[in-house]
């Protein structure tokens, strides 16, 4: 079955059409990668999945049953920027998570329960590299080191679906594919179906199991509000199994022999999105 199946979904802010039919399958446990240009509705699709957003027509299921209305723990999420508190310290940042979970009013939790969250916070740092650094606050860490917290924040609430927009963007490369390493590993521990926004078709192709084209197919100015984009390819990459077997050479597999990629890499618009 589907983790999340898309049915004809339009969204529209008043005039403007922003997205138009879309249908995509996304299977358990699948890695997709979005790619488009800049203004496409990207983000506005990830806002659909975490229930920020709601279709203007069509049908949203998270297996199987219709989505959500709002945020939940099902879902996690990571945004470029900004995702973690400043005020919090890294450990508390993960914990907050867990603590509003079990304690919506009062947010704060005690004895036992508070004990076995701070065993999995700190477990989950750990895994993500930064065990050392429970107490330090955000301003304290490099970007990749927030970027890393705010994975573990995502995933500390087990959630079903992780949707990432851009969250690497703004790492240098060196930073970027160590941190490529780290959530490739969660997310095959984890089993957790990851939908990522990126602008990088390198990144697309190196972590997903599926690349997914949001485009326009009217580009005039004047059909801007009146035709959406919608989903003009989806490529299957890899299978998941296949993915495993290429971790031992992560560094050297960035989709140089890809034949997708090339055909990609040759459109003008996909080109300019990815600088
Ligand atoms: N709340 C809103 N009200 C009105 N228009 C909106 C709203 N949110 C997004 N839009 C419009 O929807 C379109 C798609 O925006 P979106 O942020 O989803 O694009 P994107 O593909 O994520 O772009 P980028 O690659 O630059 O991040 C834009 O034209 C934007 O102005
Ligand atoms: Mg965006």
């Amino acid at each position: 079955m589907s983790a999340i199946s898309i049915r004809k979904v339009w969204v529209e802010y008043g005039e403007q059409i922003v997205l138009e039919r879309l249908d995509l399958d996304i299977a358990s446990g699948d890695f997709v990668a979005i790619v488009g240009p800049s203004g496409c509705g990207k983000t506005t699709f990830l806002r659909l999945l975490l229930g920020q957003e709601r279709p203007t027509r069509g049908t949203l299921l998270l297996d199987g049953a219709p989505l959500p209305d709002e945020p939940g723990p099902d879902r996690g999420v990571v945004f470029q920027r900004y995702s973690v508190f400043p005020h919090l310290t890294v450990l508390g940042n993960v914990l907050l998570g867990g603590e509003l979970q079990a304690a919506p009013l009062l947010a704060r939790l005690f004895g036992t329960a508070r004990r076995r969250q701070v065993e999995a916070a700190s477990a989950l740092l750990a895994e993500v590299g930064l065990g050392e650094h429970l107490h330090k606050y955000p301003s304290q860490l490099s970007g990749g080191m927030q970027q890393r917290l705010a994975l573990a924040q995502a995933l500390i609430m087990r959630p079903k679906v992780l949707l990432l927009d851009e969250p690497f963007g703004a790492l240098d490369p060196g930073i970027r594919a160590e941190i490529h390493v780290v959530l490739r590993r969660l997310w095959k521990e984890t089993g957790v179906t990851v939908v990522m926004v990126t602008h990088d078709l390198r990144e697309a192709f190196s972590l997903g199991t599926r690349v997914v084209v949001f485009d326009r197919l009217k580009r005039r100015n004047e059909e801007r509000t009146r035709y959406g984009a919608t989903i003009t390819q989806n490529i299957e990459v890899r299978k998941r199994d296949a993915q495993t077997a290429l971790d031992a050479d992560i560094q050297n597999q960035l989709g140089r022999d890809d034949p997708a990629l090339e055909e990609l890499s040759g459109r003008d618009d996909l080109a300019s999105a990815q600088q």
